[in-house]
């Protein structure tokens, strides 16, 4: 009997842990707040990921580093990542990554921002032998229980293989389960993923491989996900102000959200950056997501400017309800369904980090 092929909506696992969907939410220095994975879990994301935290910060207890480890029980299945080329230093950020409760241990071995790879860390790892990467590897996979994942670049330079010889080693030492965005550190995000390459990975690793880069719409994704045989694929930047595309994907219906939508799930998002970070931080950090949201419906080309000039958020809210009048109506429903919930969480300012590094 044929087997079906596997679809985006299929449960999969690393390890024990029980992923709901194919549809991976990237991690996303900058952008990745707890506010954006719990909306990706909202709108089907089966797996979402913490941006790359500093196992550095993390072993000096620096109190904004220790901030990324505080995980709300809505946004599990949670991957924790974090960056360092310090094996002993990464067993113990794992460590303490796993007793803050995430589901999934990822290491940075693809970020090109020479922050990060100046320090040997980041996308460097994925470079000649992988022994460093390999011992790294080891240690964290000693150090605990949960599945330790890694996420790499296809290596250094623009035609390096380095992925294909280093991710098996790394499986050997431990990972199970490998991310490919199959870009060189040095393309950054110029040119193409080659996911010709990520097939080539899925045949070397009986561990799943989840692929990641450029992947846009429905159709991409399926494909990237038939073609190379991974067992599921990753969003990034399409998803940046478009958590529908991740509902698109894992549900299989096209999804076209009105202004009122939109401007009502701004709304909601708004107020839960605030939680996250306050007003005061929240403003600024949120002008980037305006701009993404208000690509998607029929908005006026000068509400994104006009937005960006506002210091508070009910200013934010009045001109979004200004713009799409049915949007209050929309985001009064959600309070009351969550009022009858009785889960209403208490109104107080989380002061969580945002990442200072950008890219991966
Ligand atoms: C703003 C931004 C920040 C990123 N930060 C990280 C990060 O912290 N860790 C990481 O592994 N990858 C990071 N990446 C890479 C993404 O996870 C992803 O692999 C890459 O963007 C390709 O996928 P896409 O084409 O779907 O965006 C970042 C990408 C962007 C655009």
């Amino acid at each position: 009997m044929a087997v079906a092929p596997r679809t985006l909506a299929d449960p999969w696992t690393i390890g024990a842990v029980e992923i709901p969907s194919r549809v991976v939410l990237a991690p996303m220095a900058g952008v990745s707040v707890q506010a954006f994975r719990r909306q990706g879990r909202r709108f089907g994301a089966g797996l979402v990921c913490s941006e790359m935290v500093s196992a550095c910060g993390l072993n000096h207890a620096n109190e904004r580093t220790l901030g990324y480890l505080r995980i709300a029980g809505d946004e599990r299945p949670l991957a924790v990542q974090i960056f360092g080329a310090e094996p002993e230093l990464m067993a113990e950020a794992a460590r303490m990554v796993e007793a803050a409760g995430a589901d999934l241990l990822d290491m940075n071995m693809g970020c090109p921002v020479k922050k990060v790879t100046k320090t040997g860390a980041g996308g460097h790892l994925v470079d000649g032998d992988g022994e460093l990467a390999a011992r790294i590897t080891e240690a964290v996979a000693g150090a605990v229980s949960i599945p330790v994942t890694v996420k790499m670049r296809r290596g250094v330079e623009d035609t390096s293989r380095a992925a294909l010889h280093v991710g098996p080693r790394l499986v050997e030492a431990g990972a199970q389960a490998l991310t490919l965005h199959p870009r060189s550190v040095r393309q950054m995000y110029t040119g193409e993923a080659d996911h010709a390459l990520t097939a080539e990975l899925v045949e070397l690793v009986d561990v799943p491989v989840i692929a990641s880069g450029d992947i846009t719409s429905r159709a991409r994704a399926e494909a990237v996900l038939h073609t190379t045989g991974a067992a599921a694929v990753m969003i990034g930047r399409a998803a940046q102000g478009n958590p529908w595309l991740l509902r698109e994907l894992a549900e299989g219906r096209e999804e076209r959200p009105t202004n009122d939508e939109v401007a009502a799930e701004l709304v909601r998002y708004i107020r839960e950056v605030v939680r996250e970070l306050g007003e005061r931080r929240a403003v600024p950090f949120l002008r980037k997501f305006h701009a993404w949201y208000l690509r998607r419906g029929a908005f006026p080309r000068t509400l994104r400017q006009e937005l960006s000039t506002y210091e508070s958020v009910a200013e934010l809210e009045a001109a979004l309800f200004a713009a799409a009048p049915g949007a209050a109506m929309l985001v009064a429903r959600w309070d009351a369904e969550l009022a009858a919930l009785g889960d209403v969480e208490d109104d107080v300012e989380l002061g969580l980090p945002i990442s200072i590094f950008g890219g991966g």
